[in-house]
């Protein structure tokens, strides 16, 4: 009698223990539908790109940068032959780079070989620093193309 509940409790842990390790190998297999890359989820999200708009891929609204041309004002005026901290925008498209004759350039702007073309004017709004090394300009610039798209516009209406 004792011999007999031994041998069915060798035969209950049998079952359990076949039970047990059935049910890891479905849940291994399960894993295995769905392929998780190891690594994944820790892997530092990469920085997007920034990425560069060409001039000719946005379109600009003059009446839209006249608000954009409130970055501006504090040191540009548009009014002919007026000068303040920077150099007077009026006609400033397709004019020579540092060629108002009595402001006091650096010489970064002043011996730049660049006129400043809608296209030109708006790759050095981007970042005038990088744009032109040197510049006394102190403004960051406009990462945003459809405004600097826009102030483009408006700037070259000033001159029309
Ligand atoms: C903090 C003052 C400041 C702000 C804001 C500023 N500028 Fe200027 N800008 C200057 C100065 C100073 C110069 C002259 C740079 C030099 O001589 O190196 C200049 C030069 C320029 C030139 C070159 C002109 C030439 O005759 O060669 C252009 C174009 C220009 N700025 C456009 C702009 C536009 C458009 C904005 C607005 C988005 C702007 N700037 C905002 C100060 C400023």
């Amino acid at each position: 009698m004792v011999i007999s509940i031994k041998r069915n409790v060798d035969v209950l842990r049998k079952i359990v223990l076949s039970t047990i390790a059935l049910t890891s190998l479905v849940a291994v297999s399960a894993c295995g539908e769905t392929p998780a890359t190891p690594g994944a989820a820790e892997a530092p999200a990469e920085p997007e790109p920034e990425i560069e708009v060409a001039f000719a891929d946005v379109t600009g609204d003059a009446a839209a940068g006249e608000n954009v041309y409130g970055k501006c004002r504090a040191c540009h005026l548009l009014e002919e032959g007026r000068n303040a901290m920077g150099p007077s925008l009026f006609g400033v498209i397709g004019r020579k780079a540092g060629s108002i004759e009595d402001f006091n350039y650096s010489e970064a702007n002043a011996n730049n070989d660049i006129t400043w073309t809608p296209e030109v004017l708006f790759d050095y709004l981007r970042s005038p620093g990088d744009y032109m090394p040197g510049t006394r300009m102190a403004f960051p610039g406009i990462k945003d193309a459809q405004d600097r798209a826009d102030l483009v516009a408006f700037l070259t209406a000033q001159g029309e």
